[in-house]
């Protein structure tokens, strides 16, 4: 998909020139006074359908109009849902909605609007901010790899927010914002939806040098060799049956005080560009879905493209530990124990288990900066996916501040975090007959025993593991988006980094 580009007007409803003028408005069943003049415009079609109660204005409720009269020559109302709950949250997901629909109408531009009304203390910047995410996010499509499109609908090119004259400056600074998060979330959507045979490792690292390369970060990828050098057992392991390298990638952007040398936030995502379970092979059902077991990576290149635009005065570590997990004569089997970076050996149950073994490398290999915290991302297991559905990320953690710092970023970002407990009794999952960890534990508690084998390899700094699996990618579509990829993580690490940056 093409870049959006995003404006800011200021205009009476009635006379913003548009194909779609969408306005999001809260339930209720009176006309908002601020309509008054687009009613008037329309020949009062906008109160008959509000006060009729034909449109209510719940959660992704949206009636299409054809004002004659107005300027604009589609209106679509879209609902927010209770008035008491309006939110950044339920703004974006209404821009979303109206972004869709803009889709499949064919409209290249739409204007966006939320009636004053219905804000409920929304801020002006956040408004220019989630509008402009939420536009990012419903108009999205890959039609990349289509030799013969079989939607020949134009995409939606750029999106105008309409708002008051002494908000335009605020409006226009979220905006800004909005802009950057589109772009990365963006090129995680797009990372994620290509396929194994194309988003390969070194694709991968490809990719984090380009970024490199476009914003002047620091970027370090190591090969086979080098990874042998550094002792990445596990790592290797898993990496062993694939005729593709591994790739392991250091992103670093120096924005912070200290000279640069202040202690960095790192951002470690799960880099498996296609996980078949290995000797402990998936069923083929839906396995073309493991295409989508780098999200947790994609998701950290989208964050330091973001970055890259918003350049926040904080030091910001990604790394990516990447790898396929295939079968072959060469593959890792159940029952081998290898030796991990951290030094700790490792008992291979089930070589399905293999975003613990690559991460666990990441997470000892991050200590070297000295991080002030540590967000690991990953589709880790399908256990979360049975524990919390499409909804949340499971999160987990050694340090209670941290999980609550991280989990405010997502309320705000529109990307919620439920936390799971590491009670020591877990930890007994992963005793081993004979290496010091085992990477299963066996069917109960799997996203805790994920989490606690990742901890085993968690050293000196406060640390969150966000497990995705369940909230990476859809198999069906959803008012507010397409069928596929969520870029789920953009937007929580963006927030949580500008609110450490001060900004
Ligand atoms: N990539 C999978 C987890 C996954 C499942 C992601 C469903 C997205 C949707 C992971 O590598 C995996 O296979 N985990 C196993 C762990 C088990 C063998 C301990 C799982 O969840 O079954
Ligand atoms: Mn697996
Ligand atoms: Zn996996």
């Amino acid at each position: 998909m093409s870049r959006l580009t995003s404006g800011v007007a200021t205009a009476p409803l009635s006379q913003v020139d548009t194909p779609l003028l969408a306005v999001a408005l809260a339930q209720g069943s009176v006309l908002p006074a601020s309509l008054a003049d687009l009613d008037r415009a329309a020949g009062g079609v906008v109160a008959r359908v509000i006060t009729s109660g034909d449109f209510k204005g719940k959660r992704d409720e949206t009636t299409l109009l054809y004002p004659s009269g107005a300027k604009a020559e589609r209106l679509l109302l879209i609902g927010l849902g209770k008035p008491g709950e309006v939110s950044r949250n339920s703004v974006r997901r209404a821009a979303a909605v109206a972004a869709k629909r803009a889709r499949t109408l064919g409209a290249k531009q739409l204007a966006f609007a939320v009636a004053p009304e219905a804000r409920n203390g929304v801020s002006a910047s956040d408004l220019g901010q989630v509008a402009v995410e939420g536009v990012a996010q419903g108009a999205w499509a890959f039609t990349e790899l289509k030799a013969t499109p079989d939607e020949p609908k134009p995409e939606v090119e750029g999106v105008t927010l309409v708002c008051d004259q002494k908000e335009m400056k605020e409006v226009a600074a979220g905006q800004q914002v909005g802009d950057a998060v589109a772009a990365g979330h963006r090129l995680t959507r797009y990372l994620q939806m290509l396929p194994g045979n194309v988003c390969t490792p070194s694709y991968l690292a490809e990719r984090a040098k380009q970024l490199a390369d476009q914003y002047g970060f620091t970027v370090t990828v190591l090969d086979r060799a080098k990874l042998e050098q550094e002792g990445m057992g596990a790592l290797l392991a898993v990496a062993q049956g694939s005729d593709q390298e591994p790739r392991f990638i250091v992103l670093e952007h120096r924005g912070g005080g200290g000279g640069g040398d202040a202690a960095p936030v790192a951002l470690v995502g799960k880099g498996v560009t296609f996980d078949s379970g290995g000797i402990s092979i998936k069923p083929a059902q839906n396995m073309e879905d493991m295409k989508f077991d780098m999200s947790g990576a994609a998701a950290v290149l989208g964050t330091f493209e973001t970055l890259g635009q918003l350049k926040p005065k904080l030091n910001v570590v990604g790394i990516i530990p990447s790898t396929e997990n295939l079968p072959s004569g060469h593959a890792v089997k159940p029952g081998d124990v290898v030796k991990s970076h951290f030094g700790k050996t490792i008992e291979i149950i089930n070589t399905d288990a293999e975003g613990r073994l690559i991460l666990c490398d990441a997470l000892s290999y991050v200590r070297r900066f000295k991080p002030a915290a540590v967000i690991d991302i990953a589709t880790l297991t399908g256990a979360v996916v049975v524990a919390l559905g499409q909804v949340a990320i499971g999160a987990m953690g050694n340090d209670e501040a941290l999980l609550a710092e991280v989990r405010e970023a997502g309320e705000r970002a529109g990307e919620r975090c439920w936390p799971l407990p590491l009670w020591d009794e877990y930890r007994d999952l992963l005793k081993s007959d004979i290496a010091d960890v085992k990477n299963s534990g066996g069917r109960g508690a799997g996203s805790i025993a994920g989490g606690w084998f990742l901890r085993e390899f968690v050293e000196g700094y406060p640390w969150v593991h966000l497990d995705i699996a369940g909230t990476a990618y859809t198999d069906g579509e959803g008012p507010q988006q397409a069928k596929g990829p969520t870029a789920v993580g953009v937007r929580l690490f963006t927030e949580f980094i500008l609110k450490r940056a001060g900004a």
